[in-house]
């Protein structure tokens, strides 16, 4: 959340630190009081504490993505032209083939693990939650004969994928891939109707969906653990559920900073500190909860292992919140999915 003020005392900075640790730049002119100044929703410690990933970033992305990144995130300038050149330079999440490989890797894990039934698209009303700004499983959904595919992401542009440099530079791409090159443009043209006509994304979370619809599938990759009052968005998501709705999801249990030492900061300390320290991109709720919550709305789950990381859990000195409340199997889960419990038969 980004609050703009015309001018700015000590009172508004004080307030605004002692609520929530917001932090002051100006966004033009140099001096506090003639200039408009923003307060930033993040805290000046976790910027700094996420120095790290930026230089990461910068060294990966180039300095002058990374300087767009910084605009954007900052909230110092965030306009639609921006993020559409951000997210198509963003070869992270507009590589077309991402969510049908994505997809396709979770159900192969899945059927190792199990006689998985594959889910089918063919008719079903599709939900998928934190679908993020390019449209998640959507393009997928619609092509694999979904009746209708809505998408929910609070943080999401809905408009930015009608845009038409989005529609050539993006979609296209997307639907080449999943008709494995052999998609004509008179094919792509039906498409992108049947996608305009089916698909629908909502700037929303679950809980303020404006929808009495009930879907058959529904789908999340890499979002329940970034929901904070994870009980209240099972029990919404409950209601939007159909008689024997199918549900996938992938969880990332992980810090989401460091790929090889998945655990750092969070085992370190008691959830209550890290949240202080790095602020509530993640809620920090390990499968247990998470699995009690869905089994507390009445809807039966299971988990399936994706990847455990038990040697980076044994570099960590743990701290005994953590030892106290879990077994080393859970700790050391970086991934997994969560289902329905009818998807192995
Ligand atoms: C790590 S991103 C994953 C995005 C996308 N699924 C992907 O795979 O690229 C997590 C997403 O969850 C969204 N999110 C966070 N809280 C949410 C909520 N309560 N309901 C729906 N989406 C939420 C965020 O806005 C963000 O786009």
């Amino acid at each position: 959340m980004t609050r703009s003020f015309p001018s700015l005392t000590p009172k508004h900075v004080i307030n605004a630190l002692k609520r929530g640790g917001f932090y002051v730049h100006h966004v033009k002119g140099s001096h506090c009081t003639n200039g408009r100044i923003r307060l930033v929703s993040q805290s000046l410690l976790s910027q700094v504490l996420n120095l790290g990933v930026r230089l990461r970033a910068a060294r990966r992305f180039g300095v002058v993505r990374t300087g767009v990144r910084l605009l954007r995130k900052t909230g110092v300038l965030d306009t639609r032209a921006l993020r559409r050149w951000d997210l198509l330079h963003d070869d992270g999440v507009s590589r077309p083939q991402r969510m049908r490989t994505f997809l396709q890797y979770y159900e192969a894990r899945a059927s190792e693990s199990g006689s998985w039934a594959p889910l089918d698209f063919e008719g079903k009303r599709v939900l998928e939650i934190g679908c993020g700004p390019l449209g998640g499983w959507g393009p997928l959904a619609i092509e694999r004969g979904a009746a209708d595919y809505v998408g929910v992401d609070p943080g999401m542009d809905p408009d930015l994928l009608g845009d038409p440099a989005l529609v050539r530079g993006y979609l296209r791409a997307v639907f080449a891939d999943l008709r494995a090159g052999d998609g004509t443009d008179a094919d792509f043209e039906v498409f992108r109707k049947q996608f305009a006509d089916r698909a629908r994304y909502a700037a929303a979370s679950i809980q303020n969906l404006d929808t009495s619809e009930r879907f058959d599938l529904v789908l999340s990759n890499s979002c329940l653990e970034h929901i904070n009052g994870f009980d209240d968005f099972a029990a919404h998501l409950a209601r939007r559920m159909a008689t024997g709705a199918r549900m996938l999801h992938l969880v990332n249990f992980s810090n989401h900073r460091d790929k090889a030492s998945p655990f750092s900061s969070i085992y370190e300390m008691p959830p209550d500190v890290y949240h202080k320290r790095f602020g509530r991109h993640i809620n920090l709720l390990r499968a247990r909860e998470m699995g009690a919550a869905f089994e507390h709305c009445g809807l039966a789950i299971q988990w399936i292992p994706l990847d455990v990381q038990t040697d980076a859990l044994s570099r960590l000195s743990v701290d005994p919140w953590w030892t106290a409340r879990y077994d080393t199997d859970t700790l050391a889960l970086r991934t997994a999915l969560l289902v329905d419990s009818g998807s192995t038969r």
